[in-house]
């Protein structure tokens, strides 16, 4: 446990300026998928298939945030929070996918942004946390050079809607997960299990990536422009050459592939081999590396948990693998992942606040002309509400921890931005339904009443001390 020296010790250690926040996105909390002239989306497609979500349920009244913008805000504001990242339902907005505007949609996030703004919360919107139209989808979806060029038009009609009161975008949220998840594993919507078409999935999400960057910088030159990149620190198992190749092969896919892309417009020579087993990599045209190139001010980090990993796959414990992890692909079968002994979450993701550390640190070592913010860091434990109060010493020590490994980043000279806490609230966790409590405020899913955590107590305390710090 902590107490009140060790918190103030703690917030002393930020920068001045720092952003303080929480995170949403727009399926796992709006709700009101019909509304207003909302069109469908992949995930409103795949909640109703059978077997796809643990408990069955879907998105359609999530936690109604659609519906709850002066609570929402509220919140946001009595835990004392200096920004909010959430993100824009594309469907909500282009209910067909492509140019023709849905102006209730629009409002809502103008709203939103509004309302934000006059507590003097900064909003920091992604653009796309998965939620592709369904129409987009029947087209072909991702693994389709036009779902990238109707994402760069996306982005323009949303920034010209609100580019006047919001600067911090973040285009694309976890690409690996839209692309492999959705696209080879199945785990995720689409729920397509076809490898070489992720291959191409991830090129066209991180090709719509580079045109939305260049569309934002084209119109507000200030703008503060980022990708959503989800990293793991990755383990041989032993140092057998055979579990020091799979490692090698996980860490390349996990944590360089869409990185490089990015920040140095190549895809890692290794990797490309490895997936030469199952590409010919023919969608990619002349200038698509340069696009993708597109100037990032800072690198949104979301971090959770570490892979140890063996070449001798079968030895694969479920608790161990990362939902889809890189074994969907056939050159990966081989690839298992094993416990490492760390305690874990109620995810079964084992706790490695050091790793956070590492992987700032390594980020900047490698790409040092970006700036890094944590746009995602939280952990699930269950939790049970007792006479108003929920207790939850796990997740507090886990922000604790990992708070005090960003901390240790920006002693060794990480220039960290921000760190935005997963999530503001419990909410729609994807394959996992309502069973994983994320947030730092308590939901009752059947009446949608809000009550804040110790653990949220207890960040927005280190937040007051820090933002007061100046
Ligand atoms: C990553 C995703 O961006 C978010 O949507 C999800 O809920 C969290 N991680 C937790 O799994």
């Amino acid at each position: 446990m902590t107490n009140e020296n060790e918190t103030a010790t703690l917030a002393s250690r930020f920068p001045t300026g720092f952003t303080w926040g929480a995170a949403t996105s727009s399926y796992q909390v709006e709700g009101s998928t019909g509304a207003d002239g909302r069109g469908p989306s992949i995930w409103d497609a795949f909640v109703n298939e059978p077997g796809r979500v643990v408990d069955g349920s879907n998105g359609d009244t999530a936690i109604d945030s659609y519906r709850s913008i002066p609570e929402d805000v509220a919140t946001i504001k009595a835990l004392g929070l200096g920004a909010y990242r959430f993100s824009l339902s594309w469907p909500r907005i282009c209910p067909d996918g492509d140019e023709r505007v849905n102006e209730a949609g629009l409002a809502y996030y103008s709203n939103l942004v509004d309302a934000l703004l006059a507590e003097g919360i900064t909003p920091w919107i992604t653009l796309y946390h998965w939620d592709l139209p369904q129409a987009l989808e029947d087209a072909g979806g991702w693994p389709e050079r036009a779902t990238a060029e109707r994402f760069g038009r996306f982005a323009s009609i949303a920034h010209a809607a609100l580019g006047d009161r919001v600067k911090h975008w973040i285009t694309v949220n976890e690409p690996w997960c839209a692309a492999f998840l959705g696209y080879a594993s199945g785990e995720h919507a689409p729920g397509r299990r076809e490898p070489a078409a992720s291959i191409a999935a991830a090129h066209h999400l991180m090709l719509g990536h580079g045109l939305a960057a260049r569309a934002i910088k084209a119109a507000d030159p200030e703008a503060v422009v980022s990708v959503g990149l989800n990293f793991y620190p990755i383990h041989a198992a032993t140092e057998t050459p055979v579990d020091l190749d799979a490692a090698r092969r996980i860490d390349g896919v996990q944590n360089r592939w869409f990185t490089e892309a990015a920040l140095r417009g190549a895809y890692p020579e290794d990797i490309v081999e490895d997936f030469k087993a199952i590409s010919d990599f023919s969608f990619i045209e002349d200038g698509d590396m340069e696009t993708i190139n597109a100037p990032v001010d800072v690198l949104s980090v979301n971090y959770y948990s570490r892979f140890t990993v063996t070449g001798n796959g079968g030895a694969t414990s479920a608790s161990a693998a990362p939902t889809g992890a890189g074994s969907a692909w056939p050159a990966n079968e081989h690839i298992g992942f094993v416990s490492s002994g760390l305690p874990v979450t109620d995810m079964g993701w084992e706790i490695d606040p050091g790793g956070l550390t590492e992987t700032l640190t390594r980020l900047h070592a490698a790409h040092p002309q970006v700036r890094l913010a944590v746009t995602e860091n939280g952990s699930a434990f269950p939790d049970k509400i007792e006479d108003g109060e929920i207790h939850d010493p796990e997740r507090l020590e886990y922000a604790r921890a990992h708070l005090a490994a960003c901390a240790d980043a920006v002693d060794a000279g990480v220039p960290l931005v921000g760190y935005f806490a997963w999530s503001l609230a419990d909410n729609f966790e994807w394959a996992w339904g309502y069973t994983k409590r994320f947030g730092l405020v308590y939901v009752d899913f059947e009446t949608g009443e809000r009550s804040v955590k110790d653990s949220g107590r207890w960040y927005g305390d280190l937040v007051r001390r820090a933002r007061a710090n100046r």
